[in-house]
């Protein structure tokens, strides 16, 4: 086990060195003209978008009266009221396009600076050759503006690499992820109308793909479908110390309406069509998965909770390195990008039978 351990290490070692190679090769190189010999694309792929940023605009004001009016609130709280009326922000980098048979769209919210989570997850479960027995996969990573690192060349030459990126112009924070959520239902209706399901989720989940499959396989994608850990009742967080603190002013009802764990769930075409609609008439809410709750109560759409999508992570005592574990989830919350690789192994490792899980083993006898 341990010596199975090691050699991950040092592969997942191998392939980082790897990748800062490629990197410092593609960067030597003029930029702009690799940018131009790419056929599709937005327009904006053609612009050395890593010029200052004065060269987007942001024409969005933000609103004084409200600014004034929420003084006594966290900044964040502030900054995400005085500019909420602001929905509309230009696509920085985008996939050239989504297969025409896509079968289940994967889009994984992530940040800049994760280059990391991202290579691990295009490696292991992402990897879409060889995975959906004949169905077609699209990954998407859905990001922001922001952070430090990675310097911007790094994007763009993912972005063209992998074409995986899809980026707007907002600024990356926790409560800006409901723009997240609005303009990925913008590009679904425009690029990836066809995709007949469509997982959410954050680039520190396991996504296990075959069992993912094997259940939208009984599902059709014209009927409504939206699965994932779904939280009832949930109270809104009164404390302004936590992070996801929300005051009365904010919302006042006293719980939220059912919504999907935001670490993962996923929708079938109808709902993804109807959402589309939906996201344009409700306010935006700061916590971006109580948004999608809030928009399905408007369609009349009830999540169903599925036990095998794990957005809390996995209680211990459970062993979270047991083979067998995996073999009913759908999909992990909270793994780094060492403990993707290693679950991966797992995974995939046709040495390591497990036997029957516990439910089945009662069920049958
Ligand atoms: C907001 O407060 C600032 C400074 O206190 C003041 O100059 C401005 O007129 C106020 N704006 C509104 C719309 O009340
Ligand atoms: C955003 O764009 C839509 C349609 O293009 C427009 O109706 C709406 O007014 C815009 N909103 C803002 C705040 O600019
Ligand atoms: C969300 O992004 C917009 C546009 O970049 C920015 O003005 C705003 O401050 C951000 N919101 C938060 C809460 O940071």
């Amino acid at each position: 086990m341990s010596r199975r351990l090691g050699w991950l290490a040092l592969y997942s070692l191998s392939v980082s060195l790897f990748t800062c190679l490629l990197f410092l090769k593609k960067t030597s190189k003029p930029a702009l003209t690799s940018m131009a010999s790419r056929q599709t694309g937005s327009p904006m792929a053609r612009h050395p978008f890593w010029a200052p940023t004065g060269s987007h605009h942001n024409l969005c004001l933000p609103n004084s009266e409200v600014a004034n009016a929420s003084a006594v609130l966290p900044t964040r709280h502030r900054l995400f009221l005085t500019y909420k009326h602001c929905r509309n922000f230009s696509t920085l980098l985008q996939p050239t396009g989504c297969p025409a048979d896509t079968f289940l769209l994967l889009a994984i919210k992530s940040l800049p600076a994760h280059v990391d989570r991202r290579a691990a997850i295009r490696s292991t479960w992402g990897r879409i050759r060889g995975q959906g027995g004949g169905q077609k996969l699209k990954l998407v990573f859905l990001l922001g503006v922001g952070g430090t690192s990675p310097p911007p060349q790094l994007l763009a030459y993912e972005s063209q690499e992998f074409d995986d990126i899809l980026q707007w112009n907002f600024n990356e924070d926790f409560f800006n992820l409901t723009l997240k959520e609005l303009h990925l239902q913008r590009w679904l209706t425009t690029s990836c109308p066809q995709a007949q399901f469509v997982l959410k989720g954050d680039d520190d989940v396991f996504v296990h793909v075959p069992n993912v499959l094997e259940f939208l396989r009984g599902q059709d994608p014209s009927q409504d479908l939206f699965v994932g850990d779904v939280i009832r009742e949930a109270l809104p967080n009164r404390n302004i110390r936590v992070k996801y603190f929300i005051p009365p002013s904010m919302y006042r009802a006293h719980h939220y309406p059912p919504y999907a764990g935001g670490g993962g769930y996923v929708m079938s075409q109808a709902t993804v069509r109807r959402l589309g609609v939906t996201v344009e008439e409700v306010d935006l809410f700061p916590i971006d998965d109580v948004f999608v709750g809030m928009c399905l109560k408007k369609l009349g759409v009830k999540p169903t909770h599925h036990a095998g999508f794990k957005t809390f992570g996995i209680r211990r005592p459970l062993d979270p390195l047991d083979p067998c574990l995996y073999k009913e989830l759908l999909l992990v919350h909270c793994l780094s990008p060492l403990e993707m690789w290693t679950t991966w192994a797992l995974v995939k490792d046709e040495g390591l039978r497990c036997a029957a899980p516990p439910a089945q083993a009662q069920q049958t006898g």
